[in-house]
């Protein structure tokens, strides 16, 4: 073939490629739906109990079998179920993602709040062109709900068992009773975890979102720890109370417009030798360190979700979801946190701990 030729054909090819990958992107979106509705109506749960043909899985659910034919298709074409013989089964390790509420692997809550984080588009991207933010109370409320879900297994993974013991003394202020605060709490989830853990211990979880609270205080009444894990409608920067031994930011730091301002607050707020327990999505400092799997997804939804939260409130310092330990550090220092460590890590989560 002529030079001419060979340029052409390597073009076609590469462009072959990229439409590939893109359609393949957008089946993954797809994807994204119809695991949210396999969720809802109990499709995957329903599957544990054996192969079953649609007509069987309909009959399990209380569904309609030409709609469950059609999502049967669609997620064994996806290799989210497996096909034989007119039958659909769930592979354990899928079951053990898409069914077990409890364990770490479980991906639910990130289908329900990122498909939900999806509904801001229209309004983020009038955000790109006035510059203005999308604060998370905007959201559809499903993101709340899957942001707990997708996290909690995390937390009961690791914060007692690695994270507290992680930092300096803190395990054993904890044992003997401590001023805890959750700031950014949400749900509450982190909070729950640490007043199971710690019954000595006395814990206020902290949010702007009023809806977010109320669920909290209703979520900690149902695990029996109301008693000692209070929660209240506030700012970062405003939380009220003082010689807190602990406090924790969980994944919130970087959704906030003024995270300096939050980090003095947090440092007028420690007794004199308290800690702060630091939180963030893990990322590198630089872009090319975050051009992987795990920065797609963070990067993502700090797009549609984290950088606009934080553009919506004063300041807007908008530090994203994949800001990395160096630009975290400059944070902390700003407020005047002199000993700052990264304390453990796991493949999502980097974890801090500053101290005066
Ligand atoms: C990604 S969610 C994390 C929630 C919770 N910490 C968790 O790990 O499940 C971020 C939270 O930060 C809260 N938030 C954002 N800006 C805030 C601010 N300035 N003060 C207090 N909370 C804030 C949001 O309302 C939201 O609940």
């Amino acid at each position: 073939m002529a030079v001419r030729e060979v340029e052409m054909e390597t073009a076609h090819q590469a462009i072959e490629e990229f439409a590939h990958k893109a359609l393949g992107d957008v089946a993954g979106a797809l994807t994204a739906s119809l695991v949210v509705i396999g969720d809802k109506l109990g499709l995957y749960k329903a599957l544990t109990k054996g192969a079953a043909t649609p007509a069987e899985l309909a009959s399990r659910t209380g569904t309609t079998e030409r709609y469950v034919r059609e999502w049967l298709n669609a997620q064994a074409a996806a290799g989210y179920v497996t096909y034989e013989g007119g039958r659909y089964s769930l592979p354990p390790a899928h079951a053990a993602c898409l069914t077990d509420e409890e364990s770490p692997a479980c991906v639910l809550g990130a289908f329900q709040g990122m498909t939900a984080a999806m509904r801001a588009n229209g309004k983020v991207a009038e955000g790109f062109k006035s510059g203005c933010g999308v604060g998370w109370h905007e959201h559809d409320p499903e993101l709340f709900v899957g942001v707990e879900r997708f996290f909690r297994p995390g937390y009961n993974a690791h914060l007692v068992s690695e994270w507290i013991p992680a930092l300096d003394g803190v395990r054993e202020k904890l044992e003997r009773g401590a001023r805890v605060a959750d700031v950014g709490c949400g749900l509450g989830a982190s909070t729950i975890i640490l007043a199971k853990a710690f019954p000595r211990s006395t814990f206020v979880g902290f949010d702007y979102h009023a809806a977010s609270i109320e669920k909290a205080r209703e979520r900690a009444r149902d695990a029996g720890v109301a008693d000692r894990a209070k929660f209240e409608v506030a700012a970062a920067k405003e939380f009220p109370g003082e010689k807190y031994d602990l406090v924790c930011f969980f994944d919130c730091l970087h959704d906030m417009g003024d995270p300096v301002g939050a980090a003095r607050h947090v440092r007028q707020t420690l007794a004199p030798d308290g800690t702060w327990l630091l939180v963030e999505p893990m990322a590198g400092d630089r872009v090319e360190d975050n051009l992987n799997p795990v920065g797609r997804l963070f990067y993502s939804v700090s797009t549609l979700v984290c950088t606009p939260a934080s553009l919506a409130q004063e300041v807007g310092l908008a530090l994203g979801a994949q800001a990395g330990e160096g630009r975290l550090r400059d944070v902390l220092e700003q407020a005047g946190f002199t000993r700052i460590r990264r304390a453990t890590q796991t493949p999502f989560n980097l974890v801090l701990e500053a101290r005066p």
